[in-house]
Parts: C-alpha cells; structure tokens; sequence
C-alpha cells in the first residue's frame, strides 16, 4: 500500500483520483472544506486522513507541513493541482491580480510540494520511487486566448517541472506534468449546460459543436484523468520523468 497526497481532492477530477487510488492506497486529502473533505474520506472508507489547507496562505502551509512531520507521513507520491481561476482573458492584468494568483497558484503550491517531497524516502537501490504528478492544462503548451493568465500561470509550472525532475531524478523522485483539455468536472458541465440554454439546444448538442475540433471529438472525463494518474503514480513511469503530457483527445496540433 502506497501513501499519496492529493490536492484539489474534492474537486471534480480529485475526487475521482481519490475514487480510483482509495481502495488500494491510504491518501491524505487536501482542500480549503474541511466538512467537503470529511464526507469525501467517510465514503472513500479506509483509513484516509483529511486535513483542510489553503494552499494560497503561506502560514496554513507551514501548519500543515509541520504535520506532516509531527505524524512521521512517509510518501509515495503527490498529485499536485494548482488552483486555477476558471477563466481571466484580461492579458495585462495589475501587479496586485498577478501577486494574488502566482501566490494561490504557483508559489503557495511549491511550498506545499516542497513540504512534500521532504517527506519522501525513495531507494532506486531497493526499487522505491517516488512520483509527483502535476495537474496543468493544455495552456501550458499553446496560448489559448480566453485563458491568458492561466497560459503564464501553467507554462510556469512545466518550466518547474522539469527543473524539478533534474534536480531530484537522482534520487528517485519522478515530476511530470499533466496538460488537461476540456475535462467534464460538474462545474465544467454547468457552464456547457448554460451556453447551451443561451443558444436554445440542448447538452448534447453544444457538447457536439464545441468539440468538433478535437479529433476525439469528445471532452475528457474525471475518471479518464484519474487512470492516467494512477498509471503515472506507479511503474509504468518507472523511465519516465520531466514530461509535459497532454490529456485534450489530440487538441493541441503542436509535435
Ligand atoms: N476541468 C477542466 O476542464 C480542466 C481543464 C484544464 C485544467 N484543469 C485543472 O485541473 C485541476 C482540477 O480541476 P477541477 O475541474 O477538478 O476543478 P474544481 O472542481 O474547481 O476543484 C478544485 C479543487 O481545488 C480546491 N482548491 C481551490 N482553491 C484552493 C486553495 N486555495 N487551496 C487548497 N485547495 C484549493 C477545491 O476545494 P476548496 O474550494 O474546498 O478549497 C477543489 O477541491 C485544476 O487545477 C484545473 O486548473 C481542469
């Protein structure tokens, strides 16, 4: 049985990571509802910890490291999801937009991660690896013009990434990068199911139109993202690390 760290475990595609690793692993959950989380654990079953994080508060990441330490966590891995803002097209935003989100987004998370990864004790010797899994989006690859802060926001996080797996591949600890396209967590279908009611169709329809471009012709789904996970997580990746994969059903053109 392996430990992991999930972050953003009550969201959507959280949760259905957590859904798809509990019955094998113990997981510590993390997200800002300590009551969401709580629900989430009791119906995971199993002996799962929840402990409530801000991941935008340096002090709430301190706590939570501090932890970590004080209950001897040892992990096999991290799946890390950055907050993201769902939507910021303004390309200029203030210096005071720009502090708040590479706090939320960037610099409150690699502190955590860092937390993390000093809790880790892989051996390659005796076969025991370590895997971070960031949680990015396709806009870490090409520029999506509706999503203009998250474009800098996730290139950043590649460009760490793979700073991150040269500086810890000797060790053992693996760091790659998961670029989501459109994946249909309840609040991504919200919004398809409100452009929908504005142009008069239904579900079905929209989902149809917008994804005439993907060559799948389909958005992802949670539980998709959640077996690509798993697999980074355990052996498959063994050989595997600095990479930038993307999850978008062949969106982005770019090879
Ligand atoms: N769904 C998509 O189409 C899509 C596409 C590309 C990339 N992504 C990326 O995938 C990740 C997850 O997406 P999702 O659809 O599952 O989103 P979601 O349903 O909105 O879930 C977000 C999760 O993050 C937690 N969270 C938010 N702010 C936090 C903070 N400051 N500190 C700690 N936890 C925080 C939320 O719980 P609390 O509110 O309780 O804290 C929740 O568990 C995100 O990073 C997103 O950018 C998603």
């Amino acid at each position: 049985m392996a430990t992991y760290l999930i972050t953003g475990a009550t969201g959507g595609i959280g949760e259905a990571i957590c859904r798809r690793l509990a019955p094998l692993h113990s997981l510590i959950l993390v997200a800002r509802d300590q009551a969401k989380l709580d629900a989430l654990a009791l119906t995971l079953g199993g002996s799962h910890h929840a402990w409530a994080t801000d991941m935008g508060q340096d002090g709430a990441i301190d706590a939570f490291t501090a932890r970590m330490e004080s209950e001897q966590v040892t992990l096999d891995g991290v799946v890390l999801m950055p907050p993201q803002p769902h939507a910021d097209d303004n390309p200029m935003p203030t210096p005071d937009v720009w502090r708040h989100l590479f706090q939320v987004s960037f610099i409150g998370p690699l502190a955590l991660l860092k937390g993390a990864v000093a809790r880790m004790n892989p051996d390659p010797a005796e076969g025991r690896r370590a895997k971070i899994v960031i949680i990015s989006g396709i806009s870490s690859a090409q520029v999506l013009s509706h999503y203009a802060t998250a474009n800098v926001i996730r290139t950043a996080w590649v460009g760490e990434a793979k700073t991150l797996a040269f500086a810890l591949g000797s060790r053992g600890i693996h760091v790659n990068t998961l670029s989501l396209g459109g994946t249909l967590s309840p609040w991504y279908r919200d919004k398809l199911e409100e452009r929908a009611q504005k142009n008069g169709i239904s579900f079905q329809a929209q989902l149809t139109i917008e994804t005439d471009n993907v060559p799948l012709r389909k958005y992802g789904e949670p539980a998709e993202v959640a077996i690509v996970v798993e697999g980074l997580l355990s052996q498959f990746s063994d050989h595997m690390t600095g990479l930038n994969i993307l999850h978008d059903g062949g969106f982005t053109r770019a090879y």
